[in-house]
């Protein structure tokens, strides 16, 4: 497995396979890799002969007053999970590898970003877009995996993606739970023992919630009873909804193709999970 900081190193590298006619896949993170990362390498390694992984904890999805300064900065255990999981090159480089110090472009895509997770922290999706538009840029992957844990950044990625033509396949791989329900995430590391066993009841609030509208309740009866049980349980809900699965919008009763979000503070830490379903 190489390893690489700069821009032109990356390119040069990836550019002698595609010349050599590999495919190559590119998984983005932030590091402070889980199963959950582990599972869109080998995902990855299913649909392309060349894997590379960027660990970049960007700056710019970062509101004011968030954990930028303390997200867990775990480069040597992140290498040796790469290099274990059969990773071919990871791209680590510097925050002034990837920003102009006067950078002036930001990528935004209108309505998606500003929703949900969006209005909870303005700025968050432009962060995203930005940055995985100018990874796309160095890497210039045949296709990129991210975690379907994050619905609505794959949304917007996936509108990014189509709006500016740009040529990737962007595949979404399912999320990855620990035995309880609860999705893996970078952040549930900030959980206590105690908040960790609290937190499963976020999915099962959320499978709750789909049988409910497979059982043809009313949505306005489902949101309340789930807000009500995440509440009585201890969290802090801060969205719960049922929308479309293809475009976010919130829901009607006609609408087949489901999914449910939800975000939840426990304790000092935010947590995001959700369900995808369909219904005849
Ligand atoms: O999901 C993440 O880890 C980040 O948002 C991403 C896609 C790597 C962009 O920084």
């Amino acid at each position: 497995m190489q390893i690489v900081s700069t821009a032109s190193e990356c390119r040069s590298i990836i550019k002698t396979w595609q010349l050599a006619g590999e495919r190559v896949a590119f998984v983005p993170t932030m590091g402070n890799l889980h199963d959950g990362h582990i599972k869109l390498v080998t995902e990855a390694q299913k649909q392309a002969e060349r894997v590379v992984v960027s660990i970049f904890v960007n700056p710019t999805q970062f509101g004011p007053g968030e954990d930028f300064d303390s997200y867990p900065r775990t480069e040597a255990a992140d290498q040796a999970k790469l290099a274990a999981a059969g990773a071919n090159l990871v791209f680590l480089p510097a925050v002034s590898e990837v920003y102009a110090s006067n950078a002036k472009t930001t990528v935004s895509v209108n309505g998606l970003s500003t929703v949900y997770c969006g209005a909870a922290r303005p700025g968050h999706f432009d962060g995203v877009a930005t940055v995985v538009c100018k990874l796309f840029n160095i890497v210039q992957p045949d296709l990129a995996l991210f975690g379907r844990k994050d619905f609505q950044q794959l949304a917007v990625i996936r509108t990014m993606v189509r709006d500016l033509n740009i040529p990737v396949d962007i595949i979404g791989v399912d999320t990855v739970r620990e035995a309880s329900g609860l999705a893996m995430s970078s952040r549930n590391g900030y959980l206590s023992a105690q908040e960790k066993q609290t937190a499963a009841q976020l999915y099962q609030t959320l499978c709750q919630a789909r049988d409910a509208v497979l059982a043809k309740q009313s949505f306005p009866d489902i949101d309340q009873q789930a807000l009500n049980s995440l509440k009585a349980a201890g969290f802090v809900p801060d969205y719960f909804v049922i929308c479309r699965s293809d475009d976010l919008a919130k829901a009607n009763s006609e609408d087949t193709e489901l999914v449910i979000l939800v975000a939840a503070r426990l304790g000092k830490t935010r947590l995001i999970d959700n369900i995808a379903f369909s219904r005849s």
